[in-house]
């Protein structure tokens, strides 16, 4: 149970074990964000242990093992959509991945580019943070991919600790596969995503605790924090947490320090074996940008931050145009919590302040749900979290037994983590949003958004985008 606040308003504070090593914490949650969160989330997860548990178990013993994963199949999986995120063009190969994959960059080994083709690398080496212990084998992997000029990919080779692998490996390669594969769902779920949920808190709370409520600033910023603070908890911090091996329906390989440690690199980023920065792996700054993404789910996010942008950029003009103490205060909290946040001294650049807000706005409602969404659709049997097998290696490639590469019991407390967890379950949604400016002004915006992003479905249907997750089940907050 979170510790409520008594006459002070929530605050972000030092990570616990981590300090200035991990995303701020807020360990205050309010009371109103705890009651929402009892009522909400708390009681639909009542609802599904009860109802759900038994569904999955069945489930899962008539589903055991893995299923086989084709190449194309696993391109299919990690070159669109969430897992997408970890693509890495060549520019960002560091001198580590340059030397590891070699061969296959010179033509020596694999296809070799060919003309218009890129070279891409999905890097899941924070794995290493994850012990190989007995129970689940783990291993850090690099998957280099080809691009070609149509823009489909093609995996090439998967680097397994220092051991690279190309089809030619057979079992060795699928057992590769299967290390990247799981690799993919544990930095996905606790590493990558998890970025949109952790680093906006201090603002959440500082937004709480230091702007009067009836500004224009909290008014537009409040619905997009809706029980953030109090999930956020619960996923951190709370007695419960499936970081926590052996609570209920834990699904993942290694310990809750260790679970951790993968958390924290998004703040503090990650580096290679030899201490070198890893550039897939930056330390955390807030981007004025839309999100660079290598497939079409970046341009999906794309057009989502323009109506976003274009809303924000007139509440912004209205906030520059009266100029505030407790609105430059509020700004120097928010940049010394949140780096990349616009300080007192810059908050008053209004196109600055629209681009920071609407990065927070669009990761915690557009990007936020369409990840669950899409994890949501997730094959867990394709991308498995703990895994029963060898690593892989030259000396043997006898193409391993998929039922035995997961228990049944994997299988279950992963289905359920899927349940409760990563699919979306909506409270409140992004298109019905209603900030109650107080402006005609405001108010005609707040209603030209609701028009624009229905308009963009349109939009992105007529330029063959796809839908990742339709408009009616983006939540307007981190709601799950
Ligand atoms: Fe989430």
């Amino acid at each position: 149970m979170a510790k409520r606040s008594e006459g002070f308003g929530p605050w972000p504070q030092p990570a616990p074990r981590f300090f200035e090593g991990a995303a701020p914490a807020v360990l205050n949650v309010p009371d109103d964000v705890q009651k929402d969160w009892d009522k909400t989330v708390g009681r639909r997860y009542f609802k599904q242990v009860v109802f759900e548990t038994i569904p999955a178990w069945l489930w899962s013993r008539r589903n055991p093992g893995l299923v086989p994963v084709s190449d194309a199949r696993f391109c299919e999986i990690l070159c669109d959509g969430i897992f997408s995120k970890f693509l890495t063009p060549k520019s960002l190969f560091d001198p580590p991945d340059l030397a590891l994959f070699g061969d296959y960059l010179s033509g020596c080994e694999g296809p070799g580019l060919g003309d218009g083709a890129e070279w891409f690398k999905s890097d899941f080496t924070p794995m290493r943070l994850v012990s190989n212990a007995s129970d689940s084998a783990t291993a850090p992997s690099v998957v280099l991919f080809k691009r070609g000029r149509d823009l489909s990919f093609e995996v090439v080779a998967i680097a397994v600790n220092d051991q690279v692998f190309d089809p030619r490996h057979r079992g060795a390669w699928t057992r590769a596969k299967y290390f990247a594969l799981q690799g993919a769902g544990v930095l996905t779920t606790l590493l990558m995503h998890p970025k949109l949920h952790f680093p906006s808190n201090s603002v959440d709370a500082i937004t709480r605790s230091r702007l009067p409520a009836d500004g224009t600033l909290s008014k537009l910023l409040r619905p997009h924090f809706r029980l953030a603070l109090a999930v956020n908890y619960a996923v951190l911090y709370g007695s419960q947490t499936v970081l926590k091996p052996g609570r209920l329906y834990a699904p993942y390989p290694g310990t809750h320090e260790q679970h951790d440690e993968i958390v924290a690199a998004l703040w503090q980023g990650f580096e290679h074996p030899d201490g070198t920065p890893n550039r897939a792996f930056p330390t955390y700054t807030l981007q004025l940008d839309a999100p660079v993404i290598h497939s079409p789910y970046g341009d999906f996010l794309g057009h989502y931050h323009r109506t976003l942008l274009g809303f924000v950029r007139k509440v912004a003009q209205e906030v520059v145009a009266t100029p505030s103490a407790s609105v430059s205060r509020w700004a120097d909290y928010c940049a010394r919590w949140l780096p990349g946040f616009p300080d007192g001294s810059r908050v008053y650049d209004a196109d600055l302040l629209a681009r920071a807000l609407t990065s927070i706005l669009l990761d915690v409602s557009v990007s936020h749900s369409a990840d669950h969404f899409i994890y949501g659709t997730v094959n867990e049997r394709e991308v498995p979290f703990r895994l029963h097998t060898d690593l892989p290696s030259l000396a043997r490639q006898k193409e391993p037994d998929l039922e035995t590469l997961v228990t049944s019991t994997d299988n279950f407390n992963y289905r359920m983590c899927m349940l409760m967890f990563f699919r979306p379950h909506v409270i409140e949604r992004l298109m019905d949003i209603d900030y109650g400016f107080d402006t005609p002004t405001l108010r005609a915006a707040n209603a030209a958004l609701r028009a624009d992003l229905v308009a963009l479905q349109a939009t992105l249907e007529r330029q063959g985008i796809p839908a990742y997750v339709p408009l009616e089940c983006i939540a307007s907050s981190v709601q799950f």
